[in-house]
């Protein structure tokens, strides 16, 4: 296991580029939100100052409404599409003057980044008055999110496009799309030319996606603009779970920095809120999982993804047969004797595609979240079940982006998939490794 630690602190080095990392050489070449928090998770192990340097760069790329985007441009890059010339973050009148970035955001990870971090470091003064630096920002952000997006003062944010989701693919968003007819879009896919094709959204997909972005530029990114006419307005259960903990996580760090009694009142009222909020309006009792809320179409999504476990990481889940339940479904439909747990799309529905990128395979950042929050709810079997299993993906095939969830396919064929040297594959396998949780 030493070795594949080794390994592992390689490729973070390797995609470290003075400041930031890249999720991945060639596919993103660029700063991603969500996994800049993963890694930073990682690199707090062994070099905690590039931990603070990956999110003091992300934080200042925040906009002054408290905005962080989800792509930051730091640098040129041809490998990539959409970039910064099709995004167009300046038409946003309070978007960054320093940085390029795209108008849509990522999961709200960085506020249990930060608290990641305090834990693992071993210079906690060090680190605190580091964290202190930082804090207000990330309030900012969360303060961003409950006042621009959640019309229906409800507690629960909404995302406007599926890359905010940070599960691209996924099944979920198929509905949605089918309401929309978006034109034919001409322009050069890049990430085909990195990743075989089977493994990759198709061009429709990506028509759709594209549209969905015009429709905010035509607009400035407003906010209120988007809520009104964006054709996907959705709640999902991962991207409000990360809120949550993140939330939990700032009232813990502002309690050891001291004083700022304000910010953990309203901290503590969103968190109330939200959590009702996910045991009523996105906790499906007859699936006994949490499912998507597409809030244009005001329905449900009923699918059970890798997300609908999601909350047992932040404490959501309330009662114990609740956690039970969603255990229970965990194992029967995603834990068959050939599956790797956990595919981040239901194995058992027709729409499962195992190699397609969001659509069936194993990613280890929400393998992650579910180890944390199995252990937490004393399920340490299934807990062990999906540590080891994600230890032995990456062993067998390396620091690859997704993976089959079939344990067959990964004795005859290649079963990594995506890109490879993948950063927060590499982040995350540290910390389950060092950390004793
Ligand atoms: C893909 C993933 C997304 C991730 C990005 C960069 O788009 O779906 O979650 O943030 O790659 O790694």
């Amino acid at each position: 296991m030493k070795k594949l630690e080794n390994e592992a602190k390689r490729v973070l080095l390797k995609n470290w580029k003075d400041g930031f990392s890249v999720p991945c050489a060639n596919l993103y070449p660029f700063q991603w939100k969500w996994d800049s928090g993963f890694i930073a998770i990682g690199f707090a192990h062994f070099d905690m100052d590039k931990a603070e340097k990956e999110i003091a760069t992300l934080l200042a790329a925040q906009w002054d409404n408290g905005f962080i985007p989800h792509i930051v441009f730091h640098t040129e890059s041809d490998t990539y599409f959409p970039g910064p010339d099709f995004h167009q973050s300046e038409l946003h009148p309070q978007s960054s003057k320093t940085y390029k970035s795209t108008g849509m955001t990522q999961p709200p990870v960085t506020g249990f980044v930060l608290e990641e971090m305090y834990n693992i470091s071993t210079n906690k003064t060090a680190t605190l008055a580091y964290i202190n630096s930082m804090i207000d920002k990330v309030y900012h952000n969360h303060t961003y999110f409950y006042e621009n997006r959640d019309p229906n003062n409800e507690g629960l944010v909404y995302i406007y496009h599926n890359w905010e989701s940070g599960t691209d693919n996924s099944p979920i968003w198929d509905d949605i799309f089918a309401t929309m007819n978006p034109p034919h879009y001409e322009f050069k896919r890049r990430d085909t030319t990195h990743v075989d094709a089977s493994e990759r959204p198709t061009n429709r997909e990506y028509d759709h996606y594209l549209h969905i972005i015009n429709i905010a530029k035509e607009h400035n990114y407003s906010d209120e603009k988007i809520a009104e006419l964006s054709p996907f307005l959705v709640q999902d259960p991962l991207f409000n779970t990360m809120l949550i903990k993140s939330n939990e996580a700032l009232i813990n760090l502002y309690k050891l920095i001291g004083g700022n009694v304000d910010k953990i009142a309203q901290l503590t009222q969103w968190n109330t809120k939200a959590v009702h909020s996910m045991n009523t309006k996105l906790y499906d009792k007859d699936l006994k999982v949490y499912v998507h809320y597409d809030l244009r179409n005001e329905k449900p999504i009923p699918f059970i993804t890798s997300s609908s476990f999601s909350p047992i990481f932040a404490n959501i889940a309330t009662t114990p047969e609740q956690v039970k339940g969603l255990v229970d479904v965990m194992l029967d439909k995603f834990g068959g004797e050939d599956m790797y747990l956990c595919a981040s799309f239901d194995p058992t529905n027709e729409l499962f595609n195992p190699k397609k990128y969001w659509r069936g395979p194993v990613w280890v950042n929400l393998n992650w979240m579910l180890y944390r929050g199995l252990r937490k709810y004393g399920y340490n079997e299934v807990a062990d079940r999906v540590k080891n299993d994600t230890l032995e993906i990456v062993e067998k095939s390396g620091f690859y982006e997704y993976f089959d969830a079939r344990k067959s396919v990964h004795l005859t064929d290649k079963a990594g998939y995506g890109g490879g040297d993948f950063s927060w594959t590499a982040a995350l396998l540290i910390d389950l490794l060092q950390n004793k949780i």
